[in-house]
């Protein structure tokens, strides 16, 4: 089965064509960086619009690539939930289109189902149960899979998603965006100390799968920037700003370090407590784009090392959002009796 995959939900413009469910033939992704970077962040009106100018050539790319034509698809799948909505409204009316006008089948996928389908592209189907875990710009979940379409959430973020951490702390840092790869770099140059800095590793009582980065992102910028002035008394004089230490590439290489500790501790935290839950659990799934991180990756080989689990975890360039992950999964979707129709919508929120 020829699928040809479509994802729009954030700021990359993504189209794959996929085979039966496994085998890449092409993935376009193009991404927005330098819209959002003066702004520190993805703004959702410049997004959609770019979405709008990137879909068609983007979707052209990945049919020309794959070596075949419009003609050969079976099957179009569409990342609709969860997102901005406008950036996913773009995707799923080309998607729409698409269907219609070849008069093949539609699928909707969810995203973040699809980041754990992104190890399981050009391999063989895992054992069940497992343990999977998103880690995103807008997830933190952690999941118990039953097969690639049964999946249930068992905790989430209450507040910022760990790659808005990274992001933040970047901007904090003075860095580009998406700060991620930039943490990443820093944190690993020569001499980097992650125990630097003591910073607060959240874990939310002690049965908790749910996950917290806001006070990890404050912490940070508190010993980067110093802490607010301490209000003045009524009838004195305001108290002056702390005085915070220069930062320097060797302070900002040890708050990257250290941030990058805590943040990741978070996870394993939550994965050792929620193997516990998992009876018989044979393997530890792992996706989004902080999976692309070099101690998430080292940190997941060893949890399942020690848990005697088989680690799936994407290839690098299929840990940020791609469209592959949605042919994928959306191939597994339709396989299974799932299609949708013209009446989709977009849905701002993940399944769970
Ligand atoms: O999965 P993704 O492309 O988008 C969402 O679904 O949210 O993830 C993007 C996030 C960004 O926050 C980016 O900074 C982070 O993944 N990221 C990384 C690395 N590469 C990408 N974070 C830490 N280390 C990296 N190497
Ligand atoms: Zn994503």
């Amino acid at each position: 089965m020829i699928v040809l995959g479509i994802e729009s939900s954030c700021d990359e413009t993504a189209a794959s064509v996929v085979i039966d469910g496994r085998e890449v033939r092409s993935s376009i992704v193009a991404s927005q960086y330098e819209l959002h970077e003066e702004f520190g962040g993805v703004v959702p009106e410049i997004a959609s619009r770019a979405h709008e100018q990137h879909i068609l050539p983007v979707v052209r790319d990945a049919i020309a690539q794959a070596g075949i034509t419009q003609a050969d698809i079976d099957l179009i799948a569409i990342g609709h939930r969860p997102g901005l909505i406008g950036s996913l409204l773009v995707g799923l009316s080309a998607a729409k289109a698409l269907s219609w006008s070849l008069g093949v089948p539609l699928v909707g996928v969810d995203h973040v189902h699809a980041h754990l389908y992104a190890g399981m592209l050009g391999r063989d189907e895992p054992q069940y149960p497992a343990l999977g875990l998103v880690v995103s710009g807008g997830h933190t979940s952690i999941y118990e899979l039953r097969s690639a379409l049964k999946v249930k959430r068992l905790g989430t973020t209450i507040d910022d998603a760990i790659g808005e951490a990274f992001d933040k702390v970047a901007s904090i840092l003075g860095l580009g965006h998406p700060g991620g790869p930039q943490i990443d770099a820093l944190a690993r140059e020569p001499g980097a100390n992650d125990r630097s800095f003591d910073f607060p590793v959240s874990r939310l009582g002690k049965d908790s799968l749910d996950f917290s980065y806001s006070g990890l992102k404050t912490a940070v910028l508190y010993e980067a920037k110093g802490k607010p002035a301490p209000p003045a008394l009524p009838g004195k004089d305001p108290l002056p700003k702390p005085e915070v230490p220069e930062l320097t590439p060797e302070r900002m290489r040890d708050i990257a370090a250290s941030f990058q500790r805590a943040a990741v501790r978070a996870l394993t935290i939550k994965l050792d407590r929620a193997i516990e839950r998992i009876d018989g659990c044979q393997t530890l799934i792992v996706g989004g784009g902080v999976s692309a991180n070099t101690l998430v990756r080292s940190k997941m080989h060893e949890f399942a090392g020690a848990h005697g689990l088989e680690l799936i975890i994407p290839q690098i360039g299929y840990c940020v959002d791609n469209a592959a992950m949605i042919a994928g999964l959306g191939e597994r979707l339709f396989s299974s009796g799932q299609a949708d129709d013209l009446t989709l919508s977009a849905v701002p929120t993940t399944a769970c």
